[in-house]
């Protein structure tokens, strides 16, 4: 593409895109003078000192120096290159991204297939819309939805539409009108007959919801029926999967509810798109909906972009509660915080905030329960605790999660909570948790069922295990530090889980980037990365000179131990030769050499 049209697209762009109204989908501002103010999103603070210009065009943030134009800000929020933002802005402002002549047949051809379902998506949106307001057919689909409380201002809101209850209607109008039907197949909005190759409409008889992503297009509609007693149908029918929908990267109302979550500090995840629409129609705007699809990473890294709080209601029932805690764990990975909106009559956040209002849901959003406590009353209403048995089965189930926590103050308080719940002795939780990733360490690789055994873990909480530890630490703050144990220990003598520890930070250190937990959370096994919280609890943020010196030590003990190991190999390796032959020769005098640094080192 030649320069001067990419320049004066990005110009275009940039002249209609205000950052004020870009940054407060993000972030929500006070007004001061002419200046607007906000909590930085780029580092965690109480007093905003994070600003923008618009005259200008610029943010800058006193508190971490963050700071640049609209694009550079829609990059690090979203986390993509400066080129991809301004495309994407320019998409919101539906400004079409000049063509390149250099692109393949292919990619041509791709993107005409995208459009084209965008197209007759947004077609059928109306199609629906206007059947659901403007005809005959749509009243008892109206009257149904009035009957959900679900008023008129709201179905405008989203565009909520309604299917006819026959085969061909819409089949019928888009093809009159000029869409073909190899279009209508792709989008899914028919199917074909079997008898005769005829096509039908996919969707009859139901409320219709547009499905739209967050630059306003719609991927794909959710269906559900009127009647719940109608024969085999499904209750709700979703666009089957095509090359804009995927239901694993897509949550329902996020298009509307970012701004929301960012305002509200966090986000609310819903499992039923009605449940979504009901709680906004309350007034309650910061909710998304998965779509009949279990929580996926992709979900939470999409989320975790506008809020590092997100706060689950799914059903009470014991298939929402199953779901809530597959889910929790996802978000812990992506290094967000996940609590558990806990229903406490009703089935769904529907039907309560319908039976009670607002003002009680934001109550119960308040109360939210931190994942933790979630898990632990999970499994103490799932486990069978009664016996000794059931309640180490119980404490192994809650374990790992506790063990992943950081904050050291925060794993002994729930160690507390724990040992009071399942009524044990605090010490013995206490101890118990230690063994636990202990007992990981030297079992993950076979994957066995951890023992509670005391005798391994104090063996392993030994002098040199203790260097390991501190040999991480530093590597961690200090990959310089790392770099030089390497030099005295190679990679192969760390034990398992430090080696994998080790090869994760060697690989920071290769990438440019910063050891930091969120990575961490995700490229480390369980095992490591309750291995590496343990190296670092009570760690300062930086490295004390004590904490140098200590790793000066350690890194002594455990050379010493290597070449004690290696001094005693080699004298087994000499007495199964003669002396006085080569090989004895060259193992005495590497024995030598192995005991004269021994003996250096010692002093
Ligand atoms: P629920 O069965 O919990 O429905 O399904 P709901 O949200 O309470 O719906 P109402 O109140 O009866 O109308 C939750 C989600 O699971 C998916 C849909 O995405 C739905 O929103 N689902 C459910 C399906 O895809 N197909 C089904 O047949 C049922
Ligand atoms: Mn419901």
């Amino acid at each position: 593409m030649q320069t001067a049209v990419i320049d004066d697209f990005v110009s275009r762009v940039r002249d209609n895109s205000d950052i004020l109204t870009v940054a407060s989908r993000y972030v929500s501002f006070v007004r001061k003078g002419n200046r607007y103010w906000a909590c930085c999103p780029f580092h965690s603070e109480k007093t905003p000192s994070f600003t923008v210009d618009p005259l200008k065009g610029f943010y800058h943030c006193f508190g971490c120096g963050a700071g640049g134009n609209v694009f550079k800000f829609i990059a690090e929020m979203e986390h993509i290159s400066y080129f991809d933002a301004v495309k994407l802005q320019a998409k919101r402002l539906n400004i079409p991204i000049p063509t390149d002549r250099q692109r393949s047949v292919a990619e041509i051809e791709s993107e005409r297939e995208e459009k084209s379902l965008y197209e007759v998506n947004e077609l059928a949106r109306n199609f629906f819309h206007n059947c659901l307001m403007l005809t005959p057919y749509g009243k008892p689909a109206l009257e149904y939805l009035a009957a959900r409380g679900i008023s008129d201002e709201i179905i405008k809101d989203f565009k909520i539409g309604y299917a006819p209850n026959d085969w061909d209607k819409l089949a019928t109008a888009f093809v009159k009108r000029g869409t073909s039907t190899k279009q209508l197949l792709n989008a899914g909005l028919v199917g074909t007959r079997a008898r005769d190759g005829g096509v039908y409409d996919r969707f009859r008889n139901r409320v219709m919801i547009p499905i739209v992503d967050q630059t306003g297009h719609v991927l794909a509609f959710g269906g559900r029926i009127l009647d719940s007693s109608d024969g085999d149908a499904p209750k709700y029918l979703n666009s089957p999967e095509t090359k804009i929908f995927n239901k694993r990267r897509v949550l329902f109302g996020l298009d509307r509810a970012a701004s929301a979550i960012t305002r509200e500090g966090f986000a609310i995840v819903v499992e039923g798109y009605m449940d979504a629409i009901s709680l906004v129609a309350n007034g309650i705007k910061n909710v998304v909906a998965t779509l009949g699809t279990a929580f996926t990473l992709e979900h939470a890294r999409i989320l975790n972009r506008h809020s590092r709080r997100i706060i689950f209601c799914y059903d009470s029932d014991e298939a929402g509660q199953r779901a809530t805690m597959r889910a929790l764990p996802i978000i812990t990975d992506v290094g967000a915080q996940a609590s558990v909106i806990i229903i406490p009559d009703g089935k769904d956040p529907d039907d309560f905030v319908r039976k009670h209002g607002s003002d009680a849901f934001q109550a119960l959003a308040a109360d939210a329960m931190p994942m933790i406590d979630y898990r632990i009353k999970y499994v103490l209403e799932h486990v069978d605790h009664r016996t000794l048995d059931g309640k180490i089965n119980a404490l192994r189930e809650i374990l790992s999660a506790i063990a992943k926590m950081h904050d050291s103050a925060l794993r002994n308080e729930y160690s507390r909570k724990l040992a009071s719940a399942l009524d044990l002795d605090p010490n013995t939780v206490n101890s118990e948790w230690k063994n636990l990733s202990l007992n990981r360490a030297s079992n993950a690789s076979t994957g066995r069922v951890v023992k509670i055994n005391t005798v391994r873990a104090e063996a392993q909480n030994d002098a040199a295990w203790r260097s390991w530890r501190t040999l991480i630490r530093a590597g961690w703050h200090a990959t310089d530090l790392l770099q030089h144990a390497l030099t005295s220990i190679p990679k192969e003598e760390f034990p398992k889980l430090h080696r994998e520890i080790v090869t994760y930070i060697e690989k920071c250190i290769e990438e440019e980037r910063r050891p930091d937990d969120i990575s961490a959370a995700r490229e480390l096994s369980d095992e490591a990365l309750a291995e590496l919280s343990e190296c670092l609890v009570g760690a300062s943020d930086e490295l004390t000179t004590e904490e140098v010196q200590a790793y000066m030590d350690s890194l002594k003990v455990l050379r010493l131990e290597l070449l004690g190991n290696q001094y005693r190999q080699l004298m087994n390796e000499l007495e199964k030769h003669q002396r006085g032959s080569p090989e004895f020769a060259a193992i005495l005098s590497e024995a030598q050499r192995v005991k004269g640094e021994l003996d250096f080192k010692k002093c």
